[in-house]
């Protein structure tokens, strides 16, 4: 009720996608998300294929209607920008729309509620955590760095290279454990303690290099803004319900998050 609504509707919004589509948009990336699942069955595949063509359909319509009458959204710029005489073909403004409208989120929905359940296990008063503009940041950086939405991202290695100890030939493909380099004892003291006020390493839930999430601004702006929102309004937030972790590979997060207040 909380955490699916917000971020879908903010990326609907930047991207010039009617807000009331959310529901929609969540049922077709649900269906092709399945696609990164172990164990999915023919069903779910052709579902999925169903999904992806319906959704792209739906952008292609969006699309032809800001060529016909632009706006001051992101579709219309992604439109008209022009690189060295070059312009996104019908197919990367579709991608990349959908792209877009997925990573923008997937991961903020679960990153809404690993927060909140962060703060709510560690005791700590939610008054002291979002006190400040600062304070906050402080809060939802810990949060992320602790219980990250995201936990692996993979890489071919391109040439030889040896990293800690660690060889690696041309064409292996490594697994990169985000959420195993957050909680680093060499980087991090006391690691499993949720401790808002530490000044340590920055936490590697966005990734880092040259694809280091694109949307770590927005994320972060939605999680300063929501979190402390929600634990304003509901004075006494507390658990109801053990958490239903979600039983999913490619994302760490909850399947509910029953409260009371
Ligand atoms: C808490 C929320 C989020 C988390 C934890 C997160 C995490 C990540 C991570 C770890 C990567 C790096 C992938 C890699 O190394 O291959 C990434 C990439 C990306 N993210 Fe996010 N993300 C979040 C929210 C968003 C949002 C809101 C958007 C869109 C508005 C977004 C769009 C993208 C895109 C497009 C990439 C690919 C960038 C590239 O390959 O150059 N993400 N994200």
């Amino acid at each position: 009720a909380f955490a699916d609504i917000i971020p879908v509707t903010m990326i609907a919004r930047m991207i010039g996608i009617p807000e009331e589509m959310g529901p929609q948009l969540f049922t077709w990336s649900h269906a092709y998300v399945r696609m990164y699942m172990f164990g999915r069955t023919r069903e779910q595949e052709e579902e999925a294929e169903r999904a992806s063509k319906e959704f792209s359909d739906y952008v292609k319509t969006v699309i032809a209607e800001r060529r016909a009458e632009p706006r001051d959204d992101l579709l219309t710029h992604m439109i008209h920008t022009e690189h060295k005489g070059q312009y996104l073909t019908e197919e990367e403004l579709v991608s990349t729309t959908i792209v877009l409208l997925n990573a923008g989120h997937e991961a903020t929905v679960h990153q809404i509620g690993n927060s909140v359940r962060t703060i709510l296990d560690s005791g700590g008063d939610p008054a002291e955590l979002f006190r400040d503009e600062a304070t906050t940041e402080r809060t939802v950086e810990e949060t992320l760095r602790i219980c990250a939405p995201v936990h692996i991202f993979q890489r071919w290695a391109l040439e030889p290279a040896e990293i800690d100890g660690v060889s690696f030939k041309r064409g292996d493909k490594v697994s990169l454990i985000l959420a195993a380099a957050n909680l680093d004892p060499a980087k991090f003291t006391d690691p499993l303690t949720f401790k808002p006020d530490r000044n340590e390493a920055a936490n590697l839930s966005f990734g880092a290099g040259i694809h280091f999430c694109i949307g770590a601004p927005l994320a972060r702006l939605e999680l300063n803004v929501v979190l402390p929102i929600l634990f304003e309004r509901l004075a006494g937030l507390r658990l109801a319900k053990t958490p239903v972790v979600k039983d999913v590979y490619h994302f760490h997060g909850l399947d509910r998050l029953d409260l009371q207040w």
